[in-house]
């Protein structure tokens, strides 16, 4: 693991606690009058707050999980460093599309 990997895997892992606290307390508050597509669309959508909040939060968990990854790969797979990090970049590439793709279709589709 490199020192910037090293750097991001902590980094993503504390700015996620805050994120995942605020998640889940909209979630149970959101569940209170019965849990709908329309309940959760209508605090989404048009709102650049909720846009900014859960495209940190994408982000950080992309980086967080590729680089996750990327670690197991290299200690449990034969797999080599190079080519466990390109599976790692590939996964980060793929969850934050994944990711930006969910927060489009919720807040401005
Ligand atoms: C607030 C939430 C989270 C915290 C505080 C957290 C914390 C951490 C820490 C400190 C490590 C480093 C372990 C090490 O290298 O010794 C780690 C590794 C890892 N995390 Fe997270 N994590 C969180 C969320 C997530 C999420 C949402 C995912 C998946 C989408 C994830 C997937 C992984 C993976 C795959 C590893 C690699 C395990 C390893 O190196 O053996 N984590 N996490």
């Amino acid at each position: 693991m490199t020192p910037l990997s090293y750097f991001l895997q902590r980094g993503t892992a504390m700015l996620m606690v805050p994120l995942i606290i605020t998640h889940l307390a909209v979630i149970i508050m959101a569940v209170q009058g019965g849990l709908s597509a329309e309940e959760i669309l209508s605090r989404t959508r048009g709102s650049m707050l909720w846009a900014g909040f859960y495209g940190v939060f994408v982000l950080a968990a992309s980086i967080h999980a590729g680089i996750g990854m990327q670690t197991i790969l290299h200690e449990w797979t034969p797999l080599g460093r190079q080519a466990s990090a390109n599976i790692g970049h590939t996964l980060i590439a793929i969850l934050w599309l994944l990711g930006a793709r969910a927060i489009y279709a919720v807040v401005w589709a």
